[in-house]
């Protein structure tokens, strides 16, 4: 007889592996099935996001982060670094241990949990009594039952029509993020969020970098303001980034590319280079699920359909995370997962689609929760906007980065606070304040009114706040 659960999570991501978590929490009897292997073909759950995601690239981001600080900016703090060289390969390995940590610290949560973990890949075999089968296959193959099924496969990266991912010179976020040398010249299409961020890892360890973007607006989704500083910062680093192009015929060479486009000029350009990172998107990933077995309902994106609550066309069946809609974001995951596991525990589970914050991990870093002030010209919303300089803010001249800003918008009547927007140093974190502010529906004056500590690039949030009334102290 096959084994049976009250919850199986297929996908253990940050969507899947937490959703398990919440459920055991819960009292339920918990499966959680993700196929995932590493080197050694072990499990190395954590998705995407642990994998070939977010704590690799941020890895990657710190270690050069420093290698470019000991080239360029010790010297302003009186250090001399002479012959400042990067060893590439015990970078690579030194990310490789993160993930592991990552990989194990998951695999230990979903014991101590009591969550049951299935290395393989699982797959809808049919309706059971009450519930679904799942067939898991790994090592060996088995099917288990359940009366819940929570679905967060995640996404894949988005390959351009015609030119395939080699992961040698063509690659993918997955090639991106374990080159074994710096390329000299490093081509990218897409200057999105992962374009923008392996873009930053390989200009800083020495690469030439160009990055292809289609769209004539640079970072179309962020406030206007906040992407046209951020840019400014970016062509200053020497990271070049052509907007407005049409990319043509990409010729994979044994050893280098070539990319045929079209620049907003209407110019026909040749661009040589040693790798080309393809960051043009992601798609959802059902792939090997077998949604056909029973019926699961895809849109048009492949993404599975499902309503505000994550609940599919299948009764007891709920997706979460990037393989459905929504911004394909780490904590957005998370955050469905838990609210699922409540939802089948008959509490109010909820997300704030709101106050999702999103982060760009690039120097300076781009951070922001709300709406921009394009977003609320189009909604007719009549607002306040305030900003302050890191520039006027002790902390960020102490630390010798006063690059960017903070900026409130408010409404012009109830003082609400509608969207919060920085770039900048540590703004990754400075964001957090935003967020509660703005889950608490708190006014700019109520930031502005609390103490914050100083010498802090935190004041510079106060003062932002400020700002909206016209009232800043330090500027
Ligand atoms: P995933 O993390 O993709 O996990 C899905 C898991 O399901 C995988 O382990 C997969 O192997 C498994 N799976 C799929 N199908 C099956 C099956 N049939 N059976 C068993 N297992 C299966 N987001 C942020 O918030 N912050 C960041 O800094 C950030 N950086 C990123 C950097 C890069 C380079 C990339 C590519 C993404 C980044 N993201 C970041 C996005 C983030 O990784 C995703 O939003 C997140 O991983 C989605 O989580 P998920 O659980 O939905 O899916
Ligand atoms: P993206 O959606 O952020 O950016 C893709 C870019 O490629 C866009 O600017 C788009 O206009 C451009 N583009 C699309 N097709 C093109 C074409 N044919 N030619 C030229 N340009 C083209 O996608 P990206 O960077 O691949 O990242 C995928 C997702 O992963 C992100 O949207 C985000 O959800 C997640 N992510 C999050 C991170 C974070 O939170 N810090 C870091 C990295 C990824």
């Amino acid at each position: 007889m096959s084994k049976q659960f009250d919850v199986v999570v297929i996908g253990g991501g940050p969507g899947g592996y937490i959703a398990a978590i919440r459920a055991a929490q819960l009292g339920f009897q918990v499966a959680c099935i993700d196929e995932w292997k590493n080197a050694a073909g072990g499990p190395a759950p954590g998705g995407t996001c642990t994998n070939v995601g977010c704590i690799p690239s941020k890895a990657l981001l710190q270690s050069s982060e420093h290698f470019e600080h000991a080239n360029h900016h010790f010297a302003d703090h009186g250090i001399t670094a002479k012959d400042v060289k990067m060893d590439v390969a015990k970078m690579v390995a030194r990310k490789d241990s993160v993930v592991k940590q990552n990989n194990d610290g998951i695999l230990y949560l979903l014991k101590k949990n009591k969550v049951t973990f299935f290395h393989g890949r699982g797959s809808f075999a049919g309706q059971a009594e009450g519930g679904y089968t799942i067939n898991v296959a790994g090592k060996t193959e088995e099917a288990i039952t359940a009366k819940q099924v929570i679905i967060a496969t995640g996404s894949n990266a988005r390959a351009l029509p015609g030119t395939a991912f080699d992961e040698v010179n063509v690659l993918s976020n997955d090639g991106a993020l374990r080159l074994g040398t710096v390329p000299k010249k490093l081509a990218l299409i897409g200057s999105g969020v992962i374009g923008l961020e392996m873009g930053s890892v390989w200009r800083r360890l020495g690469a030439e970098v160009t990055i292809l973007e289609g769209l004539p607006t640079f970072l179309g989704a962020v406030d206007e303001q906040i992407a046209k500083e951020a840019k400014k910062a970016f062509d200053k680093q020497g990271l070049k980034i052509e907007l407005g192009v049409k990319v043509g015929e990409i010729v994979n060479g044994k050893k280098d590319v070539t990319v045929n486009y079209t620049n907003a000029k209407g110019e026909a350009i040749v661009l040589d280079a040693d790798k080309l990172i393809i960051s043009i998107g992601r798609v959802p990933n059902t792939i090997g699920l077998n949604t056909e077995a029973v019926g699961l309902q895809l849109d048009e994106r492949g993404a599975i359909v499902v309503d505000g609550d994550c609940k599919t066309n299948l009764p007891g069946v709920w997706a979460v995370g990037d393989v459905v809609r929504g911004p394909m974001l780490a904590h957005k995951a998370e955050e469905e997962g838990v609210a699922v596991a409540e939802r089948i525990a008959g509490q109010h589970g909820h997300v704030n689609f709101n106050t999702i914050p999103w982060v760009i991990y690039t120097s300076p870093e781009i951070a922001w929760v709300g709406r921009t002030e394009q977003q609320l010209k189009a909604d007719g919303v009549a607002y306040k906007a305030g900003t302050f300089p890191f520039l006027a803010n002790g902390r960020a001249r102490a630390l010798g980065d006063t690059t960017g800003m903070v900026k409130f918008l408010a409404d012009a009547t109830t003082d609400e606070i509608l969207g919060v927007h920085m770039v900048g140093p540590q703004v990754s974190e400075l964001i957090s304040e935003a967020v509660v502010a703005m889950e608490f529906k708190a006014s700019a004056e109520d930031i502005a009114r609390i103490c914050h500590a100083h010498p802090s690039l935190s004041e510079a949030t106060k003062e932002a706040a400020l700002a909206v009334d016209k009232r800043t102290l330090n500027f």
